[in-house]
């Protein structure tokens, strides 16, 4: 008995980690997203609003900072982004992403400083 809790317990420990992500995911230096991926992504659900080129260029919707903006801004990283998308905004719809798309997005935003 004490055997089956102790191994359902590390089970539900192993899960709520899970849930909760692993420190290195949240950090720059292990960025897990796909860069292509999230361009795809990002030009089906960014771009009404964001210009999201490499070169950056005009913005679509004039309050929406370009994403070569947001990427060469000194205060993004790979945590700012995370904690952005997963917060409700003011004047951008509360879009729900899986952790997937965000990491893909992330990780497709921050590909652009590197130029
Ligand atoms: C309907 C228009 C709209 C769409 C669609 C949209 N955004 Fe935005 N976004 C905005 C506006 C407006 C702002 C600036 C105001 C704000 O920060 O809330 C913004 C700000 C941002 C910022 C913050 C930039 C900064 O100042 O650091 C990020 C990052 C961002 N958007 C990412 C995304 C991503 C990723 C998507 C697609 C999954 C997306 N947005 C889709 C309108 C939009």
């Amino acid at each position: 008995m004490t055997t089956v809790f102790r191994a359902v317990s590390i089970l539900l420990g192993s899960v709520a980690f899970a849930a909760l992500g692993s420190p290195e995911a949240l950090s720059d230096e292990s960025l897990p997203g796909d860069p292509v991926a999230g361009r795809v992504f990002a030009e089906r659900e960014c771009s009404d609003c964001h210009d999201i080129s490499r070169e950056g260029g005009d913005y679509p919707l004039n309050t929406a900072p370009s994403f070569l903006d947001v990427a060469t801004q000194r205060s993004t990283t790979g945590l700012s982004l995370r904690v952005f998308l997963r917060s409700t905004h003011r004047d951008m719809p509360d879009l729900i992403l899986t952790e997937r798309e965000q990491d893909d997005v992330i990780a497709y935003i921050l590909s652009l400083r590197s130029r």
